[in-house]
């Protein structure tokens, strides 16, 4: 399209009456810029050539005149095109040259230029999790059904009308105060933490507070020691951080190191109910695990993730209440007592820390929404938080036991009434507090295998492998019974229980010896 003024104006216009259109949805001098633009880029439009005078352009496409000075004044503007005083517009010279029309540049897609080497490393072994219609035994999923949305709406109303100034701004104080306060209270009062609210920096899930922890005590290939199985969460915020993960198994007891380990920088645990296998860790072990902390210079990561749904005695008290040294940092969620997509968390830091964790929140990640937050205040002080609590307590420890129930009617003399089971033997373990229980399967069984198949068949019940840095101690199922209802959950359950009935028939594994 050779457009000197006046030569192949007509090619223009039969370019630009394909191309524009009057319905009124965009307006004509943006669709008259951007598709002479594309005619420039495609080469359409050749470097150095004229571009019709505006009066001619208006009349050829029966435009206004100023559409048109418009779209050439915002081409020249962004150096398409240049003007010359007397002489007219030109396309510019020094735009760079087309891909050739045809060649294998002009037509494929760019190839995409490769990720990190950290994010490819971190990214090797992830499956992307199908989303099954229902996804019963998601771990970790709470029940949102029961959420008292209209109180928390009319909180939520008072505090956006009435947030101004400072509280819409760019905040730095490690959370809303009175957030902090209510918090500090209920973790003294139901945790046995030992702390002031100035300790507590409000995190957007727990998930930021590893992230954070991670940043502000330990360096690139320093060693963290993680529970073995553990959370596979905590274990890719310490692996993006470039820490070196020494898996330490658990016993009965909870952490049991042999003291041959490396030194470590931090010490991840959940003492509260170990998370997936559900043992609480001991008074004598968590004394210990504290001394030998301070004797290697580590800090205590202490999650304590869903202790507040207590079904079994008396809770005992979180690590951080023991803790003599300043060596604990103590994270909680909202995640499983409230809701995941609340995104709130918490860390309660020990006096030195606090200071530079809340600077590098507040440079680097920002802190989160203080309506939220006031929000979530009022919703303890008022007592909510506590009713909520105690309501699903209740519905929690009933709908464990029908699941043990409903798994243990089906699956008869397999099923061990212990935790300790023989090698041919399932059992349930955990359920002391939680949402969850893990399923422990006869040795010998593929349990990534066996998890793949129940996800074919709509449960999302993960394996015990997929917690593990190393072979799992026995093969099994991680089952969250906190997001389904009790129908579907019983539903599942028996789906499950037969599944695996037949499974093991296939095996010969007979578990009545
Ligand atoms: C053991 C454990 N820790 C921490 C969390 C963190 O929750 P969030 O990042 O949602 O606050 C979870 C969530 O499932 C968990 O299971």
């Amino acid at each position: 399209m050779r457009t000197a003024d006046g030569t192949n104006l007509h090619a223009l216009q039969d370019y630009l009456g394909l191309h524009l259109s009057r319905d009124g949805l965009e307006p004509l001098n943006r669709q008259l810029y951007r598709h002479l633009r594309g005619a420039i880029l495609s080469g359409l439009l050749a470097r150095g050539s004229a571009l019709p005078a505006s009066r001619s352009l208006c009349d050829a496409m029966n435009l206004g005149r100023n559409t048109v000075l418009h779209a050439y004044g915002q081409l020249e503007a962004e150096g398409y095109v240049v003007s010359r005083a007397g002489a007219g517009t030109y396309v510019s010279d020094a735009l760079p040259d087309p891909p050739p029309v045809g060649t294998e540049e002009s037509q494929a897609a760019p190839s995409p230029l490769p990720l990190s080497k950290r994010a490819q490393s971190l990214l090797k072994g992830i499956q992307q999790r199908g989303s099954p219609e229902t996804p019963t035994f998601a771990p970790g999923m709470p029940d949102t059904s029961t959420f008292p949305w209209a109180l928390w709406l009319r909180l939520q109303q008072r505090h956006q009308r009435s947030a101004q100034g400072t509280d819409l701004g760019y905040l730095s104080n490690g959370g809303h105060p009175a957030l902090k306060a209510a918090l500090a209270t209920y973790l003294r009062l139901s945790r046995g933490v030992n702390c002031e609210a100035e300790q507590i920096l409000i995190t957007s899930s727990m998930q930021q507070a590893f992230h954070l922890v991670a940043l502000a005590t330990a360096d690139a290939g320093d060693t963290v020691w993680m529970e073995e199985p553990g959370y596979p969460g905590a274990r890719f915020a310490w692996q993006a951080a470039g820490l070196r993960i020494e898996p330490v198994a658990t016993d009965a007891e909870g952490l049991r190191w042999h003291g041959s380990e490396p030194d470590p920088r931090l010490i991840y645990v959940t003492p509260s109910h170990q998370y997936p296998l559900g043992c609480v860790m001991s008074l004598a072990r968590r004394h210990a695990l504290l001394q030998e902390a301070a004797e290697r210079d580590a800090w205590l990561v202490e999650d304590d993730y869903d202790s507040e749904f207590r079904h079994d005695g008396r809770p005992l008290a979180a690590m951080q209440g023991l803790d003599r040294q300043g060596r604990v940092i103590y994270l909680g969620t909202l995640s499983k007592v409230l809701f995941p997509a609340l995104r709130m968390g918490y860390l309660v830091a020990p006096p030195d820390l606090v200071e530079p964790l809340r600077i590098l929140q507040a440079r680097l990640m920002r802190e989160g929404s203080y309506i939220e937050q006031a929000t979530l205040a009022d919703f303890i002080e008022d007592g909510h938080f506590g009713a909520h609590l105690r309501r699903m307590r209740g519905i929690y420890a009933k709908r464990q036991s029908k699941l043990r129930e409903a798994l243990a009617a089906h699956l008869g003399d397999w099923l061990a009434d212990s935790e300790s089971p023989r090698p041919d033997q399932i059992a349930l373990l955990g359920g002391a507090a939680g949402m969850h229980l893990t399923l422990r399967l006869p040795a010998g069984l593929d349990d990534r295998l066996f998890s793949q198949q129940l996800g074919d068949m709509g449960m999302l019940a993960p394996a015990l492998s997929g917690y593990c840095l190393r072979p799992p101690p026995f093969p099994g199922l991680v089952l969250g019974y906190g997001g389904a209802d009790d129908a579907t959950l019983m539903l599942a359950a028996v789906r499950l229980a037969r599944f695996l009935a037949e499974v093991l028939r296939r095996h010969n594994i007979d578990g009545r010896q």
